[in-house]
C-alpha cells in the first residue's frame, strides 16, 4: 500500500478522474434542467439534447467505476492535519455521500431510460456513434408496467440529483473554507504536481 502523507496530493490519475467526473456531472445537472426550457422553445432540439445527456451520463458512470477501483489501490493523502474533528467527520461523510450519489444518479437515469416503452424503437448510440445497451430488466413487461417503472425511476433520478446538489454545495463550501478562510493549501491536493 502506498504512503499516505498528511499534506500530500492525490495521484494524477485520481485528479484527472475527479475533474472529468466533476465536469460531466455539472454539465448534466445544467443540461437536465435545461430540457424543460428547450422543450418549450425549440422542441426539435430536445431529442439530440437528451441523447447527449445520456452519453455524458454513461461516460460519467464508467469513469466513476474506474475511480472507485483506483481508490482501492491508491487511497490518497490523509486528511489535512489542521482539520478539526467535526470537519474531518463532515468531510468524510460528504465524500462517502458523493461517491454513493455519483453511482446512484446515473444508474437511476439509465434504469429510467431502460424502462421507457419507446426504448426498443430508439436504440441508444453513445455520442451518436457507439451502439450501447439498455439494462435488460424490463423486456418482458407490458407497456403499463413500463410506464410505471419509467415514472418511478425518473422520480428517483430527479430526487437523487437534488441530494447530489446539496452534497456538492457542502463539498465546495468546505474546499473554499479551508483554502481561503483557514488559509490551508486545500486546492493543490486535488491538482497536479509533486
Ligand atoms: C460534481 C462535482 C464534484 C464531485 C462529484 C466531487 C467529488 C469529490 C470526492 C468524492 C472527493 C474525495 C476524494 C477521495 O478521497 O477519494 C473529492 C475531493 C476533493 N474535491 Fe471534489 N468533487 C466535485 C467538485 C469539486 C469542486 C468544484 C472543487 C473545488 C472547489 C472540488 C475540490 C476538491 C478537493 C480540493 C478535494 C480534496 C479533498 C481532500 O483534501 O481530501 N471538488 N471530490
Ligand atoms: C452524470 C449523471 C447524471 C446527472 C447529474 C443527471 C441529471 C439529470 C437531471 C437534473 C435531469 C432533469 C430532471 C427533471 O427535470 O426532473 C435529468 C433528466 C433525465 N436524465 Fe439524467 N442525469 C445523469 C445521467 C443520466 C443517464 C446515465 C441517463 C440515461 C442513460 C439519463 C437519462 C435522463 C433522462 C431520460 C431524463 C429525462 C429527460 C426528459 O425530460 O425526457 N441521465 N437528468
Amino acid at each position: 500500500m502506498p504512503e499516505r502523507p498528511i499534506n500530500g496530493r492525490y495521484t494524477s490519475v485520481a485528479v484527472t478522474l475527479h475533474w472529468l467526473v466533476a465536469f460531466g456531472i455539472l454539465y448534466n445537472l445544467w443540461n437536465g434542467w435545461w430540457f424543460d426550457s428547450l422543450e418549450a422553445a425549440q422542441p426539435d432540439k430536445i431529442r439530440a439534447a437528451v441523447d447527449f445527456h445520456k452519453s455524458v451520463g454513461i461516460t460519467v458512470l464508467g469513469l466513476v467505476a474506474l475511480r472507485i477501483l483506483w481508490k482501492i489501490g491508491h487511497p490518497g493523502p490523509l486528511p489535512m492535519g489542521t482539520l478539526k474533528p467535526w470537519e474531518r467527520m463532515l468531510s468524510a461523510a460528504v465524500h462517502h455521500t458523493l461517491y454513493l450519489l455519483m453511482v446512484i444518479v446515473p444508474l437511476a437515469g439509465w434504469l429510467h431510460d431502460s424502462a421507457w416503452k419507446g426504448a426498443p424503437s430508439h436504440p441508444m448510440l453513445l455520442f451518436g456513434k457507439i451502439p450501447w445497451f439498455r439494462l435488460p430488466l424490463f423486456g418482458g413487461m407490458s407497456d403499463a408496467s413500463k410506464d410505471f417503472w419509467h415514472d418511478k425511476l425518473g422520480m428517483v433520478h430527479t430526487l437523487t440529483a437534488y441530494v447530489l446538489i446539496g452534497a456538492l454545495m457542502l463539498h465546495i463550501a468546505g474546499a473554499l473554507k479551508h483554502q481561503f478562510l483557514d488559509r490551508q493549501p486545500q486546492f493543490r491536493r486535488m491538482w497536479y504536481g509533486k
